[in-house]
């Protein structure tokens, strides 16, 4: 077997050591166009899971690389004059020349032929090679020489990078945030040896081309930023080493393999370095390479294919949570108003990977500083006076106040059809299924999108608003909530547009019914489903007051019903978002065209509501703040509809995305959206609704505290368990926390005792198991403590 290897980083480098100690008798050969001791950049960062895979993969170079490590557990924040510590992080970090060597040697002793200081002459002089590897970086040759069958995608970030290094001894992993009269810098800085430490600086392109440094001018580089980071770095004198400003390609194949060439490392995908995972990436996909290539022997076509099977959504995913960490120091100056301890827990969960309760693991006293201050400002947001010795709730058990109205938590039960009224009269359904919802918990409920007449409906299941008997109906539901529950209920209204007189959720949804459809209008006579759908009819100016009236009148029978809040549905591309989306208005009169225009009507929409509705009730819209379609609303195009909103007297934005048309491409994953509501909310300056794939009380706490929404809906999550708040809550009192933010029901209360009890045995045996669980035996290597 002959295995050739273009490229000697790490990727190369560990494929070709594994294979080699795998199958002594396989020629491996690598080709590296650098000297053996040329390397670029000062050390790099390995995480402890990532230590036990190379254990497990090759122990001698486990050995001789974890022996070199410097350890830390600390990170540190620098921001608006505050330090703010959290230990508990467990990293590790190496200079990346001594890893190179590390591997070079290991190499050399298992007989891997390296040529050094070899350009490599393309694919096709590998003819005879059993497996070709294109280990080749970022700007991987091998990838562009097989683009057609790679079809590679890199996408420039807009931030400038630098990489430099100062021999000073850290505290720990040291983040910064300074500002001066060009912009934010951001400063990363880790330790890899004793004394020894690798820099990162960022800021956006502007702020980079305002200082006048070039490109290349590593002596002015260096000197800028000792002067603007000198107290970090304790005056240490800033190296270079190609320290060259760069900005960040974020490089995505459609398949890695072809024939018998594969991609592996920064050549397949690149992670920012913000998550320190480009290096565990390249080892970890050398290891799973070499694992499909055992498994499937000479065939290595068959060996390929299993690799990216396997590979890929772990890659994914941590290529996924490098793009949302990036976000956060691209997007710094939506944090930059946040109190220290709100915007050091924002920096910590920017990727989703550590959360509230993650945090907590880590060091308890975070998180205990995070309630603490979340408590007090709230508190003085609501104008609540706390007692000096107040003990704190979890941030989604605090009242957030919207006008008049104030929610009990931050638990939102959101908008849900139920596909079963009749001539859009609510039935007992629809009394049960409210009246249960709002028992178990949440602070506020929305109805389902209840429509403004007969011929505004999705389908014949829908609810409405449009004749007495629905008032009756309406009212009887919100009375119970009411008088039994503290939860605050909306009235959700809309108009279906071109997705209306379609079938129920759970046949064919969004296609036309088999029979009985009803004309439908829209802003623009464009079918949902192109030869499948009715065409719409596009709107006239008639029709336009016809639609504002009816949503007038039904708001009117909502204050007759007693709701509390009225939310506009102005997205998932019914009437009024098909207005807002480029991609469902194509009109050329004063409606259509720019983003102002297309507002047009659903602001006189919402006006002509907001007059109607009483003042001291709140109004939200819910918008899809992104198409995900090429052309359509983007992230900043929902910030400029938010704001609109916001100036006609809007309280809070219902933050979702999509379904304005089938070609919509959502990127799906935990709290998907909630990125939107972040950006909306610090961007425009109003309250947001997060909702979207938020299943879990961690997942609440940590959007809230973290600034990036002031509610969290959840939809699914509620119809599996209407008392999703109530086990929440049973949890948190379980950990000490106080009892606040919940209010059971009185016929139920010797349940919710219970339900403690049993919570609080369950902790105290998972306390007790866990503290039976012995340490792991100590470690072969010595780990060098830095500071
Ligand atoms: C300048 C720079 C500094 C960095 N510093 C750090 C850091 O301090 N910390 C950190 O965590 N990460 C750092 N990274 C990122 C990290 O090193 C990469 O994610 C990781 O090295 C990827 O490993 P790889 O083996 O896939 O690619 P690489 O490490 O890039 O290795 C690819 C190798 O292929 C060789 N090569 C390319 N084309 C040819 C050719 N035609 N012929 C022969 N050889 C070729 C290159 O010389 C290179 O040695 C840095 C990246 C760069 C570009
Ligand atoms: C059965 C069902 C019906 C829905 N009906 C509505 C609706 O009437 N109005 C609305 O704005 N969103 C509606 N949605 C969308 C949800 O409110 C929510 O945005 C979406 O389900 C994502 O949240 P989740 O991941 O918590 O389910 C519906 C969702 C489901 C599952």
């Amino acid at each position: 077997m002959r295995v050739d290897v273009i490229g000697g980083g790490p990727a190369g480098l560990y494929f070709a050591i594994l294979t080699k100690q795998s199958r002594p008798d396989a020629e491996v050969n690598v080709i590296e166009r650098n000297h053996a001791n040329d390397t670029f950049g000062f050390g790099i960062v390995l995480s402890d899971e990532t230590l036990d895979n190379l254990r497990q993969a090759d122990e001698p170079s486990y050995r001789e690389i974890a022996a070199n490590f410097a350890y830390w557990d600390d990170i540190y924040t620098h921001y608006q004059g505050k330090v703010l510590k959290s230990s508990g992080h467990g990293f590790s970090g190496i200079r990346r020349l001594s890893l190179l060597q590390i591997l070079q040697r290991r190499a050399a002793k298992l007989d891997v032929r390296m040529r050094f200081h070899a350009e490599d002459a393309g694919v096709h002089a590998h003819r005879g090679a059993d497996l070709i590897l294109g280990a080749d970086g970022i700007n991987s040759g091998v990838r562009e020489q097989l683009k057609a069958h790679f079809r590679p995608t890199s996408e420039m970030r807009p931030n400038r990078f630098v990489w430099l290094g100062a021999k000073t001894t850290l505290p720990g992993f040291t983040y910064s945030f300074r500002e001066n009269e060009l912009g934010v810098w951001n400063l990363h800085a880790y330790m890899y040896a004793q004394g020894e430490c690798t820099l990162v600086i960022e800021t956006t392109n502007e702020a980079f081309l305002a200082s006048g440094l070039g490109v290349e001018d590593e002596q002015a580089t260096a000197a800028y930023v000792a002067r603007l980071f000198g107290e970090e770095l304790n005056g240490a004198p800033v190296l270079v080493n190609r320290s060259f400003w760069r900005q960040f390609p974020v490089v995505r194949c459609a398949t890695w393999h072809h024939d018998n060439v594969v991609l592996v490392g920064d050549a397949a995908h690149t992670a920012h370095w913000s998550i320190g995972s480009g290096t565990k990436l390249a080892l970890e996909d050398a290891i799973a390479l070499h694992r499909a290539v055992l498994r499937h022997g000479h065939d290595a076509r068959a060996a390929l294919e299993a690799y990216e099977v396997e590979r890929r959504p772990e890659a994914e995913r941590i290529t996924h949570s490098a793009s949302t960490s990036l976000q956060f120091f691209e997007n710094v100056r939506r944090f930059w108003n946040m109190d220290p301890v709100q915007f050091n827990f924002a920096l910590m969960s920017r990727s989703k990977q550590i959360t509230y309760e993650n945090l907590r693991k880590r060091d308890a006293g975070v998180i205990r500083d995070v309630d603490a201050w979340w408590t007090k400002h709230v508190s003085q947001q609501e104008h609540i006076r706390l007692p000096a010795d107040f003990a704190a709730p979890p941030p989604m058990f605090s009242p957030l106040g919207l006008r008049g109205m104030t929610t009990m938590n931050r638990v939102v039960v959101s908008p849900m059809c139920q596909y079963c009224a009749e001539d859009g009269t609510p039935t007992d359904w629809h009394f049960v299924h409210y009246g249960s919802r709002a028992v178990g918990g949440a602070g506020l409920m929305f109805t389902e999108m209840t429509c403004v007449a007969r011929d505004a409906r999705i389908s014949n299941g829908c609810t409405g608003m449009y004749q007495p008997e629905h008032v009756a109906c309406w009212q009887r539901i919100v009375q119970f909530v009411h008088i039994h529950t503290d939860c605050k209920i909306a009235l959700q209204l809309g108009h279906a547009g071109r997705k209306g007189s379609t079938q129920l959720g759970w046949e064919e949804m969004d296609r036309p019914l088999p029979s009985g459809n009803w004309p439908i209008i829209a802003a623009s006579a464009l079918p949902y489903y192109p030869g499948v759908s009715q065409a719409p009819r596009a709107m006239t100016r008639k029709d336009m007051e016809r639609v504002r009236r009816e949503f007038v009148a039904a708001a009117q029978m909502g204050i007759a019903c007693g709701f509390d809040m009225l939310e506009l549905h102005m997205a998932h591309g019914y009437l009024l978002a098909s207005f807002i989306s480029p991609i469902t208005n194509r009109r050329t009169d004063e409606y259509g065209g720019s983003l102002e225009n297309r507002m047009r009507f659903p602001l006189e929409v919402f006006d002509a509501c907001r007059k109607a509705w009483p003042d001291e009730k709140p109004m939200s819209v819910r918008i899809s703040a992104a198409d995900w379609i090429p052309g359509g609303n983007t992230g900043e195009d929902g910030v400029e509809i938010a704001r609109l909103f916001k100036a006609h007297g809007c309280d809070l934005i219902d933050v979702t995305t999509g379904q304005t048309d089938p070609a919509s491409k959502p990127v799906y994953g935990r709290m998907f959206q909630a990125t939107f509501a972040e950006q909306i909310r610090n961007d425009a300056g109003i309250a947001t609704m997060a909702v979207g794939a938020i299943t879990t009380a961690d997942q609440v706490n940590t959007l809230i505290a973290s600034g990036r929404a002031d509610l969290c809906a959840l939809a699914r999550p509620h119809l599996a368990d209407p008392y999703f708040t109530f086990h929440a809550a049973a949890e948190y009192q379980a950990m000490g926390y106080p009892l606040e933010g919940t209010s059971w029901p009185k016929q139920y209360l010797s349940g919710r005792d219970q339900l403690y009890t049993l919570a609080r045995r369950a902790r105290a045996a998972a306390e007790e198991i866990a503290g039976r669980i012995k340490p792991p035996k100590p470690d072969v290597v010595v780990r060098q403590k830095a500071a």
